[in-house]
């Protein structure tokens, strides 16, 4: 038991409220002016930037992931995403105008640290984000942009995630002030609409008796898929892999319009889709997504602001969670995945803190 709660990875879904509100706090001044951490980067040369490419590892790329979307609409920068490990033996195409950013929790995971001082030495900018004072990335990075989840001590990330994505909006909302891309008025009223992202995450976790009920329904099924769309993508990959980490369940996460190119095939009466629906523009498409496995016998469970009337079907589950800005809903959609993740491995007598054959912090290749 730690502090009230019967492991820290209970502990850290609680904190996370905390932790993003930590994040978001005190970077902004009196004037709207948002301010980063250690920038060694000028704002002219930053103004000059053309294209970002993000690198990381496991939840950490999939924070990257989310914080693509913002970038790209933001700021109006392509960007470019891949996993550690293989953009460092890509040859990929970088420049002095490119800006490399590195997402890691530790700052200590070795191919992620390597990717971004290949990235330094061929000229680009680099920029990590990291929850560790100090670390090894932070220490070689020419800017860092620190979390402030506090330590994160279950091997699964849940809070320090929450936390990657609101630094990583930070920073694309910076961005986007710097080049203009946003009215100063626009970008204030972005900022606000992020510091509402806490209070919707607590309204969440309110929820967490509701949530539990509904994993305790799934524990008899064989197999997960995780669908989505746009920022839901990302939120199904987290969701998998938290449920695969903890729990050695098969589950796989897909964007939803894929599904009819080879994974429904898979699709059968012991398969849960879980299907990630905010409300926004392709709200009915995954809705839609989600007619062609149910017709072929899967169990459904929908991650949706509200009832969605006319949609369901009688054996249908779904997880409410509160409305906020559609680019920021991962961190609010993640929440019921990981109370499903967690929930199922303590219901299996399992350790959700020290998964099998992993390790916090991956310093070897
Ligand atoms: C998932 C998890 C791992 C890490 C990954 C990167 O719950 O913990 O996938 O996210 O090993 O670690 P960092 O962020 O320290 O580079």
């Amino acid at each position: 038991e730690v502090g009230g709660f019967s492991d820290f990875m209970s502990k850290e879904i609680d904190e996370q409220p905390r932790s993003l509100r930590d994040t978001l706090a005190g970077r902004v001044d009196q004037e709207g002016r948002i301010s980063l951490d250690e920038l060694n980067i000028t704002q002219e040369e930053l103004k000059t930037i053309q294209k970002v490419v993000i690198v990381g590892c496991g939840t950490s790329l999939h924070a990257g992931m989310v914080a693509r979307y913002a970038l790209e609409h933001f700021v109006r920068v392509p960007v470019e995403i891949d996993v550690s490990s293989e953009f460092r033996y890509r040859d990929p195409v970088l420049s002095p105008t490119t800006l490399v950013v590195g997402v890691s929790q530790s700052g200590e995971t070795l191919d992620t640290m390597v990717a971004l001082s290949e990235a330094k030495a061929s000229g680009a900018k680099t920029l990590v984000v990291s929850n560790v004072v100090g670390s090894s990335m932070a220490r070689m990075a020419d800017a860092v942009l620190y979390t402030r989840a506090g330590p994160e001590i279950s091997v699964a990330s849940t809070k320090t995630f929450i936390a990657q994505i609101g630094a990583l909006e930070i920073l694309a909302l910076y961005l986007a002030d710097l080049k203009r891309t946003l009215y100063p008025s626009e970008v204030n009223e972005l900022i606000g609409r992020l510091n509402a992202v806490p209070e919707a995450i607590s309204v969440a976790l309110s929820q967490i008796k509701e949530y539990e009920r509904v994993a305790q329904r799934l524990l008899g099924y064989d197999r997960f898929y995780f669908i989505g769309r746009n920022v839901g993508y990302p939120v199904a990959l987290e969701g998998a892999l938290k449920l695969k980490e903890i729990t050695y369940t098969p589950s796989e996460g897909y964007p939803a319009g894929e599904l009819k190119h080879g994974p429904i095939a898979m699709i059968d009466e012991q398969a849960v889709v879980v299907a990630i629906a905010p409300k926004g523009a392709l709200y009915e498409k995954v809705l839609a997504n989600v007619e062609e496995v149910r017709a072929r016998g899967a169990k459904v469970v929908l991650v949706v602001n509200e009832m969605p009337a006319g949609h369901m079907a009688s054996d249908d589950d779904v997880f409410l969670v509160p409305q906020v800005h559609q680019l920021f809903s991962p961190m609010v959609d993640v929440v019921p995945l990981q109370v499903l993740a967690h929930y199922t491995s303590v219901a299996r007598g399992l350790d959700p803190d020290r998964p099998r054959n992993l390790a916090k912090t991956v310093t070897v290749e």
